[in-house]
């Protein structure tokens, strides 16, 4: 399995050094993948965790103020980053053509890309669940070589999930991943949206998922080493 922490932005820098010593003591067989607010990146110092981020800029390095680019990434060890986060499309105005460029660059930089995907409240209750998420995976694969699209990880996170405390039904994210399945056999997926130690009993069942991506639990270690030992026990 493998386990993203995404704290978003959040944590001053003292507190993020504390939270770092606090996940130090983490013993674990899956894989487990720290993505700071950017700010803190180089003070990443984890042996049991890889270093992830939320983003990365589609240009590569030059005059984009503010941006960072995948080589710089890469320059911190970085070996995973998040794409296309339904935050980032909301706040940033970011899409889907954004986010195959973005992955372009990551791949041309040795980064595994977490494509997220998902549907809103909307489009569940409108029944469009199946064909928003080929609609996502098709716009993306449509301008990536089949072998790029294999090294990416999906991340189904369906919209009205994400840090409301409520998931969908087993059933449900059983039936997306089967989808996912049948349009990119090779890739890992894993999901994504109010996952935390409590509703991690519901998610277990599910064959086709290699993991999660943790929000809002990634910000309590103490949560989360219980969340841990719930998925150990069954593996
Ligand atoms: P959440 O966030 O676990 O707080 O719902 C997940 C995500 O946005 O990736």
């Amino acid at each position: 399995m493998i386990i993203i922490l995404n704290n978003k932005c959040n944590f001053s820098y003292n507190e993020f050094i504390n939270y770092q010593e606090e996940l130090r003591s983490i013993e674990e067989d899956n894989r487990l993948v720290l993505c700071p607010p950017n700010i803190y990146l180089s003070a990443f110092n984890l042996e049991n965790f890889d270093l992830g981020c939320q983003n990365v800029d589609k240009n590569t390095c030059g005059p984009y103020t503010g941006n960072i680019s995948a080589s710089q990434l890469r320059s911190l060890n970085v070996k995973y980053t998040i794409v296309n986060h339904s935050e980032r499309r909301k706040y940033c105005n970011e899409n889907l053509l954004d986010t195959a460029i973005k992955i372009k660059e990551l791949m041309e930089n040795d980064i595994i890309p977490i494509l997220c995907i998902g549907e809103t409240l909307e489009e569940r209750k409108q029944n469009k669940t199946e064909s928003i998420i080929v609609t996502q995976l098709s716009e993306v694969s449509r301008q990536l070589t089949p072998e790029e699209m294999k090294k990416i990880i999906i991340a189904y996170e369906p919209i009205w999930a994400i840090g409301t405390g409520i998931i969908p039904s087993p059933e449900e994210v059983e039936k997306v991943s089967q989808l996912i399945n049948k349009y990119l056999p090779n890739n890992k997926i894993i999901y994504g949206g109010s996952v935390d130690e409590k509703n991690i009993e519901n998610f277990k069942q599910i064959k086709l998922l290699d993991g999660f991506l943790l929000g809002g639990l990634s910000l309590y270690p103490e949560r989360l080493k219980k969340f841990l030992i719930k998925i150990e026990k069954d593996k």
